[in-house]
């Protein structure tokens, strides 16, 4: 598709980084709108596209970008699907403001002109998300409703499926967005269909230019990886995908217990087909081949691993990434340390201590581009698509990527997007 319109981005990172303090969202916004501040008049921007355009805006969330859309009109939601160039038969996640926004959406018939002929009883949320939503809402879990007759959501948003998947996002930015537009918002991430998610702006930016009108750039999302959907209308519940509530915490509350794990990416078998749509397909992946190497294997067999493949003429490969967590060193050995400290060049990224350097190979030499995430498993989880990113945008042929172990917080969101990237994965 050639680019169509163009794509500004507005910065709304005072008010994503300040957020509403004491003051009520309409307190804050109010307060804004009297100051006319640029930052206010962004997200009227942005509200009034979502009221009146088909085409999407783009805004930030505590775990990725989302490119949002009024989800009750059917042309805006398809608007979505469009600019994405995502498959349709893939659900789309609702979020937001307020548990009263929620509950308008789960009683249409209430607000209608009939209301008072209507005899039926309130919908309510399921008592089994009680404990969940008083624990983690706002903030990254998504929860599966079953969506109401005469239900105001556009069909698109829903794929046809008798259930919605809800969120309130803890994005203070998010919120007010929902909150000035007056509308919820469908959103999935705001990446091109198959590509890691966006984590700032300017990935947004670089996947969807030219397709939307507006990116409000709310500064690095804090999260890093997608929410945790859970479905809690099926006994025993599940989880759909994990995300940003680990897995331990959800399994810590009240009917959680015996959660099970509805999701499949090689770390167990599970013979149904994936119930959250969206788990179906490639995902997550840079324009390079992705290696993943499973916590736990040996280092010198990794070594040799990669020297093998910067040897083989099949492979190709003339740059390289190496995308870091626990144990492996800088340049993991093909080079002397020493060596690389002389050499070493800082390429700039989103990421502290990416470095460029080259390693003779044979009778040339390789391009290695080494990006360490940290140790800490929160810190790894908001690097991890940017280093996919800054990869691809070195045009590296393939990055070799340090799993993290499964079983803490959130490593199995970090490992579950890794092993969906990944055209390989090895336990050496
Ligand atoms: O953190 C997030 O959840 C981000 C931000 C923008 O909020 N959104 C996001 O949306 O990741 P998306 O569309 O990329 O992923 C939505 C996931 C998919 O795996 C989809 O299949 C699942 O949620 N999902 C949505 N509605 C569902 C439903 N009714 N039943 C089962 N799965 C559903
Ligand atoms: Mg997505």
């Amino acid at each position: 598709m050639t680019p169509q319109t163009t794509t500004r981005i507005a910065s709304v990172v005072r008010l994503n980084q300040e957020g509403p303090g004491k003051q009520s969202l309409p307190e804050w916004w109010a307060s804004e709108q009297k100051q006319k501040t640029p930052e206010a008049a962004a997200i009227m921007e942005a509200a009034q596209l979502l009221q009146t355009s088909d085409i999407p805006v783009a805004f930030p969330t505590e775990t990725v970008y989302g490119l949002g859309a009024d989800a009750t009109r059917s042309d805006a939601v398809s608007g979505i699907y469009k600019a994405k160039q995502r498959p349709s038969d893939n659900p789309l996640i609702v979020h937001v403001d307020s548990l009263d926004m929620l509950d308008r959406l789960l009683n249409p018939e209430a607000t209608s002109p009939h209301a008072h002929e209507a005899k039926t009883a309130r919908n309510t949320i399921p008592l089994i998300y009680e404990a969940l939503i008083a624990k983690f809402w706002p903030g990254p879990l998504t929860i599966l409703l079953p969506n109401p007759s005469g239900s105001c959501l556009a069909p698109q948003v829903t794929s046809n499926l008798t259930t919605f998947g809800v969120r309130m996002p803890s994005s203070p930015l998010a919120r007010l967005l929902i909150h000035v537009a007056d509308r919820p918002l469908a959103a999935p991430s705001a990446n091109a269909s198959t590509k890691p998610s966006p984590t700032a702006a300017e990935h947004v930016f670089h996947d969807l230019q030219g397709r939307i009108e507006l990116i409000l750039d709310g500064g690095p999302c804090g999260v890093g990886v997608e929410s945790t959907v859970v479905d809690g209308l099926s006994d025993p519940p599940s989880i759909l995908r994990p995300g940003g509530v680990p897995i331990e915490a959800i399994r810590a509350c009240s009917g959680w217990e015996n959660v099970q794990l509805g999701y499949h990416d090689g770390t167990f078998d599970v013979k149904e087909i994936p119930r959250a749509p969206g788990m179906k397909y490639r995902h997550y992946s840079p324009k390079a081949r992705v290696v993943l190497f499973e916590a736990g294997s040996d280092v010198q067999g990794i070594i040799n691993h990669i020297k093998h493949d910067l040897e083989d003429t099949a492979v190709g490969a003339h740059s390289m990434g190496l995308v870091r967590t626990r144990t492996w060193k800088r340049g993991l050995q093909l080079l002397p340390e020493a060596e690389i400290e002389k050499t070493a060049k800082p390429v700039t990224s989103l990421i502290n201590n990416f470095v460029e350097f080259t390693v003779p190979v044979r009778n040339s030499s390789k391009e290695v581009f080494d990006c360490p995430l940290g140790t800490d498993i929160d810190d790894i989880a908001r690097g991890l698509f940017a280093a996919l990113r800054a990869m691809d945008e070195r045009e590296v042929d393939v990055i070799y990527v340090e799993g993290v172990s499964d079983d803490e917080l959130l490593a199995a969101a970090v490992m579950n997007r890794l092993r969906k990237a990944a055209g390989s994965t090895f336990k050496v």
